[in-house]
């Protein structure tokens, strides 16, 4: 029978090294929290439990992992002592016998394919390292005459032969428990940073005589560490062009990639096209043949297939059901559904809003919680006066209504079927179907009127 797995993912340190009041973990990458990226990878390990410590605003880190995930054990580390201690404390829910996957909660590219090799390895210590140019903040795994490994050394306690050691410790491991109990309660802190650290155990399995297996890690980016805001950002890039290849290999033109930021997953169809400087955010999904043109930002959007964004235009939590025409320039916002043939055009701003097929809002408009009937027509400069100051009202505009530019439709209001509003009213009122509703002061004209002219002497 092969033991039971238990994960424990190391989270409580404050993460000086960002200078931020955040929690190290919930800095975002790719955006979605570090340790997020983290617990999907360990989840696909399918492991008995997933142990977190926290610490340093761990309320923080259990309110932002909590929903929407499988359950996790969380763990408080009152004391930062190290990552030696911050295991030791999980320990306790772990039954004896049970093989134990160590991880830190700030390596976010790590995949689950990447773990798979630790938990195949027998030894009752395995670790997971890698080679790196610049092993700069890495501990060095040192290795005797014979290539054995007999210990970490950490950055701070290398000798200068030490720090040129290219071979370094992921953070990852895999022990049985008891042993690990047992290595971890003869761990001092007698260190540069007066730490316990989880790392001693590797020299004090060596030194009992116990096999430590070291597995080499193919793509040393999914075990790199974020430290810092320079190195998140170093791995942002990695998970960016991760996905952009992605998303290429799955049929979708980026003919910018590097310009194109995918900040959560992204659902496509068949000959999709991103260009340059697109920015997708949350949960988005684009049909056949979508074009988003340059400059866009979207976030939890569904758009139909055909439908056409042109650049600059800020769309959230907007839908389209059939092919339809948007910006440039256009800001759709939550609750905006646009059927087959809408268009919305620049500096039109939709929320909470419903169009039927073909309707238009082409230039400068503001349409909030309304509803605009089928091939109906909003002229420029549009609004809809939804709000009184205390409630918002609904506006209904009907079939095939035309509404002359400038006008402003004071909610509640409905405008019946093919009305016809002249331009420049303002409308408090119903307004009769198939009928043209003027609501403006008349021309006036006053022939024989003569400007002013400016007095001589005075200036
Ligand atoms: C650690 C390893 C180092 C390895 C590197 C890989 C140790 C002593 N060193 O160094 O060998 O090369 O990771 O990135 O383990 N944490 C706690 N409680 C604590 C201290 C830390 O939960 O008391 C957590 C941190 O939140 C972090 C993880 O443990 O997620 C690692 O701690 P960090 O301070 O980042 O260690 P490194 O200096 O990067
Ligand atoms: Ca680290």
């Amino acid at each position: 029978m092969t033991a039971e797995l238990h994960i424990v993912v190391l989270a409580a340190g404050e993460g000086r090294r960002m200078n931020s009041d955040r929690p190290k973990v919930l800095q975002p990458l790719g955006g979605a929290p570090m340790l997020e990226h983290v617990l999907v990878a360990v989840d696909g390990l399918d492991p008995a439990a997933v142990h977190v410590v926290i610490g340093a605003g761990g309320d923080q880190v259990r309110a932002a992992l909590e929903t929407g995930m499988p359950e996790r054990r969380w763990v408080e580390q009152h004391q930062r002592l190290g990552t030696g201690h911050a295991v030791e404390q999980a320990l306790p829910g772990i039954p004896a016998g049970a093989r134990v996957l160590v991880l830190p909660g700030d390596m976010p590219l790590v995949r689950t394919e990447t773990l798979r090799p630790l938990i195949d390895a027998t030894a009752p210590l395995a670790l997971l390292g890698f080679r790196v140019d610049d092993p700069t903040g890495y501990g060095r795994i040192l290795r005797d005459d014979t290539g054995r490994v007999v210990g970490i050394r950490e950055e701070r306690d290398a000798s200068d032969a030490e720090r040129v050691i290219g071979e370094v410790n992921s953070g990852v491991l895999i022990a049985d428990r008891d042993r690990l109990a047992d290595w971890l309660g003869r761990v001092g802190c007698d260190n540069a940073q007066g730490e316990y650290y989880l790392t001693d155990c590797i020299a004090l399995a060596a030194a009992d005589g116990s096999a430590v297996d070291a597995i080499v890690c193919a793509d040393s980016d999914d075990v790199r560490g974020a430290n810092d805001r320079a190195q998140l950002a170093d791995l942002e890039r990695v998970l960016q062009q991760r996905r952009r290849d992605a998303l290429m290999a799955a049929g979708v033109s980026l003919p910018v990639p590097e310009a194109v930021q995918l900040r959560g997953p992204v659902e496509c169809g068949r000959d999709v096209r991103i260009d340059a400087g697109v920015v997708l955010e949350g949960d988005n999904r684009l049909g056949d043949g979508v074009e988003i043109g340059p400059g866009c930002v979207l976030r939890d959007c569904r758009l139909a297939a055909g439908t056409r964004v042109a650049p600059y235009s800020v769309l959230e939590g907007a839908e389209t059901t059939g092919a339809c025409t948007i910006g440039p320039f256009a800001r759709l916002r939550p609750g905006t559904v646009l059927a087959a043939g809408v268009k919305i055009g620049n500096f039109v701003e939709t929320k909470n809003a419903r169009f039927a097929e073909a309707a238009k809002a082409s230039h400068l408009s503001y349409v909030g919680d309304a509803e605009v009937g089928e091939g109906a027509n909003l002229g420029a400069g549009t609004i809809t006066c939804n709000y009184d100051g205390a409630n918002k009202h609904r506006t209904v505009i009907g079939a095939g209504a035309f509404v002359g530019s400038n006008s402003a439709l004071v909610a509640p209001v409905t405008v019946g079927e093919r009305a016809t509003i002249g331009a420049g009213s303002v409308v408090s009122g119903d307004v009769p179907a198939d009928a043209l509703t003027v609501a403006r002061a008349r021309a006036r004209s006053l022939p024989g009127w003569r400007r002013p002219t400016k007095k001589t002497g005075e200036s």
